[in-house]
């Protein structure tokens, strides 16, 4: 029997005076925008905003953060404010940068579209512009638009973190997806190795630290370059057309040397995503691409972006399902990733999901020490001499 996921929606506009933007399917990505301001240095709007060292700043930064003592960190965003201002759903993204800013001492509010004046109509500049006067320091924004996060910086001149923003980026998802393969990565060798990520528990690096252990050889690492990544072949598999998680990674990870491969139906994948930069290919046979990754990242279809765009399931499934047997066959030493949510049973199995090479439930606890480095340097805790 065959199954399809068949969605409407309409126009699609980003106006800083709509309260939430209606969607269609774009049709193509979104291009980088041409900012006619100068950023917030504290902003994190899009990968590219990162020079490397700056990168490197972030991974040392969340290291250190993650190893401190929960009482001294608490004492470094004390009483700031930051706003979380999300106009769709989150778990991850919206709980840890609500976890990491409160870890750090600050106080935060969460603004939902569903439950504030933006569901009576107030646009995203309005809501910004009110979150600005009752004192918020930073906004964490995710928005249904590509786009919205420079728009409310243009508005507000606050740091804006873009929490995802439409098909466009999600920049701390990558970094924290970086941190995770980099918990696993062997300079040695260049391959991941799954089970490293029992010794290299943030848990047990802390402790290790507090009893004056010396850290294992290589986690983590902090300091990147354009050829950390070298010999590393990331392959991001699934619907690639919709996600801003394969976008901020499209281009972060060449930029380390890392090789991007991406695999899909061509509804979900169209020809063009290889013009993303160096270092993306596409190859559609799912087996050929396991045989070459180091990496795996399945994403999840996303069915609220798909507009009108039959998908048969069981095809698709037959194509791009990641199972046990396809593991263990084609990819047996790779690092499993995925952004999350997981569908179980679509883009993977339970098995896969739980499974020895997972990574996926870590990647979440990545999330928590990216974004206290990333809040930190939206308030320009660190001090100024060292900021790059
Ligand atoms: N990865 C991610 O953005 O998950 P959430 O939608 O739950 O925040």
């Amino acid at each position: 029997m065959l199954r399809f996921w068949t969605l409407e929606a309409g126009p699609w506009t980003l106006n800083m005076n709509a309260a939430v933007a209606p969607a269609r399917r774009p049709i193509q990505t979104p291009p980088i925008p041409d900012s006619p301001f100068p950023y917030h240095p504290g902003s994190l709007l899009s990968v590219d905003d990162l020079a490397l060292d700056e990168v490197s700043r972030i991974l040392e930064r969340a290291t250190a953060l993650d190893r401190e003592d929960p009482l001294q960190r608490a004492r470094i965003l004390a009483k700031r404010r930051v706003a979380l201002l999300f106009y769709e759903s989150s778990t991850r993204t919206r709980t840890s940068f609500e976890l990491a800013a409160k870890s750090l001492g600050a106080d935060t509010t969460l603004i939902s579209s569903l439950s504030s004046s933006i569901e009576k109509g107030e646009s995203l500049k309005d809501t910004g512009l009110t979150i600005k006067a009752l004192g918020a320091e930073t906004i964490i924004l995710r928005h249904n638009s590509s786009g919205a996060p420079w728009l409310l910086e243009e508005a507000t001149r606050l740091p804006i973190l873009n929490a995802g923003d439409g098909m466009h980026e999600h920049p701390t998802q990558a970094l924290l997806d970086l941190r995770t393969i980099l918990a696993h990565f062997d300079p040695q060798s260049r391959s991941c190795h799954p089970e490293l990520s029992k010794n290299r528990h943030p848990e047990r690096s802390r402790s290790a630290a507090q009893n004056g252990e010396v850290e294992g050889s290589a986690f983590p690492i902090v300091h990147v370059t354009a050829d950390t990544l070298a010999g590393v072949t990331v392959t991001i598999v699934g619907d690639i057309q919709h996600s801003r998680v394969a976008r901020s990674n499209m281009r972060l990870l060449p930029r380390l040397g890392g090789r991007v491969v991406l695999c899909g139906p061509p509804q979900l994948l169209p020809e063009i995503a290889t013009q993303t930069g160096p270092g993306v290919s596409i190859e559609r046979d799912f087996e050929a691409a396991l045989r070459q990754s180091t990496v795996v990242m399945m994403l999840r279809i996303q069915a609220e972006r798909l507009a009108g765009l039959q998908l048969d399931l069981d095809e698709y499934q037959a194509g791009y399902q990641l199972t046990g047997e396809r593991l263990r066959e084609f990819a047996p030493r790779a690092l499993v990733l995925h952004p999350g949510p997981i569908i179980r049973g679509l883009e993977l199995t339970a098995g896969v999901a739980d499974g020895p090479q997972s990574a996926i439930v870590e990647q979440v606890r990545h999330g928590v020490a990216i974004r206290m480095a990333v809040v930190e340097r939206a308030l320009g805790a660190i001090p100024q001499k060292d900021r790059l």
